[in-house]
């Protein structure tokens, strides 16, 4: 725990005014770059929640791929991109969210998750919680069965587990 969340930190950027005055953004480009901490973190994450402790792993568009696919390709499960509006080609069920900066809506096509599928959730960050708080009812609505919600980092000052407090958040560094 400790040393995984230390590992993190050191390999996060804090960039100031990005993409708006007054924000810090979290670039943690430095971890998915660094191969033996990206393979550290996502061993951290499938042993979190067992190998077996899920059936599919779902990836937050955009920087929720990158680390979904490593999760999934470790514990051999398939992944599933949990999309921004208009990129499925397929009939979908939606949600839409409050960013920390604007709005958005994110997809899942209708037909992603098996009845009852165990999903574990993936992102890079959780700051207000809602594109979690979309996500996680949203592969619900499609019939998945939230297993875990892991993310790198989350900004505890922006209080998403009070927005989440029904669900169980893992995460490996906060800030
Ligand atoms: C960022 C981050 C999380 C989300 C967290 O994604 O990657 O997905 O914001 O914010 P929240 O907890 O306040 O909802 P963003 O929507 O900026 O897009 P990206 O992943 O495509 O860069
Ligand atoms: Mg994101």
């Amino acid at each position: 725990g400790e040393k995984l969340a230390a590992l993190i930190a050191s390999r996060i950027l804090d960039v100031p005014d990005f993409p708006k005055p007054g924000i810090v953004f979290k670039d943690l480009m430095p971890l998915f770059a660094d191969g033996a901490a990206f393979t550290e973190v996502i061993d951290g994450i499938v042993a979190h929640h067992g190998r077996t402790g899920f059936d599919v792993v779902a990836g937050i568009e955009a920087r929720g791929f990158v680390i979904a696919a490593a999760v999934a390709y470790a514990a051999g499960t398939g992944v599933i991109p949990v999309r921004k509006a208009g990129k499925l080609p397929r009939a979908t069920l939606s949600a839409t969210y409050a960013l920390e900066y604007g709005e958005a809506s994110i997809e899942v096509h209708a037909d992603a998750f098996t009845a009852g599928q165990r999903v574990l959730v993936v992102d890079d960050v959780l700051a207000t919680g809602g594109t979690a708080e979309a996500t996680l009812g949203l592969i619900e609505r499609a019939g998945g069965s939230i297993a875990g919600f892991s993310v790198l980092l989350e900004l505890e000052f922006l209080n998403a587990r009070q927005r989440l407090s029904n669900r169980q958040v893992h995460a490996l560094l906060k800030v």
